[in-house]
């Protein structure tokens, strides 16, 4: 972390004394770091701890020493590597999903450019506040427009009651300001290929068939991936999202594209992560005139070809990862595909659970490993999920000797 420049914002929750410890471990791997809190961050934990912590004045208000000048929200927002804001109130974060900015660290927020500098926020609250439907929307407004949530635990709260709210620890943080900043780089000199997104089938030229992927667990996965030093190539049916900066992106529309890029990039990867929906079928043809109201309409679907089950044939230093989206029997079914396409690890989501599978911010998945070990992981954001997915791999690779 040495040279490496941190804002770290403090916003009104008990969970601030935890920030100090959170202080002193960024300082103590060579960071420098800003405190900025809010008025109510102060109610719980004076400014002095921090600037005695990170020995720098600590930024309280737009108006009052330390500001120099009157861009001080813009000098914040341009000068750090990261920006950190833990705890992270409900309040704090649904100004910062609706563009409110009415005191220094809420302009901070609004001022930053995400491509330049990326702004995590680690949540703390009761977990009804936490679970409360305004706050999951300013949540997955703010993953959406590239903000980092660090999950927070479950566990008992400071008002006593048991549930999910409380921020994540410490330890737990500085690992994903590492990770953010690819400070750990543990994928270094690794290629790895990400497909993502749906595919489409034309049947005629304003119809297709597709499925509800929205891209966001291969996307998650290329930004892990790249933000641990890996060279990664994206592949990618046709989302809403933007590709992250620094890697190789193929846009494809049909299976078939995709097949022919994945293919073409395969001897040269290390890893491949197949999260791609990929169509099983197509129509036999695609109809050159929009096809008109009749009756009734008879399709023939054909096969596409199974672009990992290819790979699985092919593959000789590769390490291949499926997912398996199912509605039901999850493991059988996660099983036998995983076999049949010589997979070395199986991502399984079962896609009817809330918070799953397609479109959601979220996931909860089942690791399958060759051998046949299984472990469940629990609920978790696609941008955690992907770190972890990333170390099972390199543990595994580790143990196969793939690496070495
Ligand atoms: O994009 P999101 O909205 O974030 O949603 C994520 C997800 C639900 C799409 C993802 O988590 C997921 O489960 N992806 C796999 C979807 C699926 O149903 O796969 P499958 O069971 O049809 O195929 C199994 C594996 O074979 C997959 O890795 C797939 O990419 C691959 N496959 C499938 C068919 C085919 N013709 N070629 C393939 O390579």
């Amino acid at each position: 972390m040495r040279g490496k420049k941190i804002v770290l914002g403090i916003s009104g929750g008990i969970a601030a004394y935890k920030s100090a410890e959170l202080a002193r471990l960024l300082i103590k791997e060579g960071a420098t770091v800003q405190v900025v809190m809010t008025a109510a961050a102060e109610r719980f934990v004076a400014p002095l701890t921090f600037s005695t912590l990170t020995g720098r004045p600590v930024y309280r208000s737009l108006f009052t020493e330390p500001v120099q000048s009157s861009t001080v929200h813009i000098d914040l927002a341009r000068e750090p590597d990261l920006i950190l804001v833990a705890p992270a109130t409900a309040n704090l974060m649904g100004k910062a999903a609706t563009g409110i900015a009415d005191d220094l660290l809420s302009t901070v927020l609004l001022a930053v450019r995400l491509d330049e500098c990326p702004v995590i926020f680690a949540p703390a609250m009761n977990t009804a506040m936490f679970q409360n439907p305004a706050v999951r929307d300013n949540l997955a407004q703010l993953r959406k427009r590239g903000f980092i949530i660090a999950d927070p635990l479950s566990g008992e709260l400071a008002c006593g009651e048991v549930g999910e709210g409380r921020m994540a620890e410490p330890e737990q943080l500085l690992t994903l300001i590492k990770r953010t900043l690819a400070i750990s780089d543990d994928y270094a000199g690794e290629s790895v290929l990400v497909t993502a997104g749906p595919t489409r089938e034309s049947l005629d030229p304003v119809r297709f068939f597709s499925n509800h992927s929205s891209g966001r667990m291969g996307y998650a996965l290329a930004l892990a991936a790249r933000n641990r030093g890996a060279k990664v190539i994206l592949v990618s049916g046709p989302t809403a999202l933007n590709p992250p900066a620094g890697i190789e992106f193929y846009p494809v529309t049909t299976a078939r594209e995709m097949y022919d890029i994945v293919l073409e990039s395969f001897p040269a990867v290390d890893v491949v992560i197949k999260t791609a929906a990929v169509a099983d079928f197509r129509p036999e043809l695609a109809a050159e005139q929009k096809i008109k109201k009749k009756d009734e309409l008879q399709l023939r679907l054909v096969r596409n070809p199974d672009i990992l089950e290819e790979l699985g044939a092919r593959k000789n230093k590769q390490f291949l990862v499926g997912f398996a989206a199912e509605t039901t029997d999850l493991l059988n079914y996660a099983r036998a595909k995983m076999e049949q396409k010589n997979l070395d690890l199986m991502v399984a989501n079962d896609v009817t659970q809330p918070g799953a599978g397609f479109n959601t911010e979220t996931n909860i998945v089942q690791l399958l490993y060759r051998g046949g070990g299984v472990e469940a992981l629990p609920l978790m954001s696609k941008d955690e999920l992907s770190h972890q997915i990333l170390d099972r791999i390199k543990e595994a690779r580790r143990k196969i000797g793939g690496r070495e």
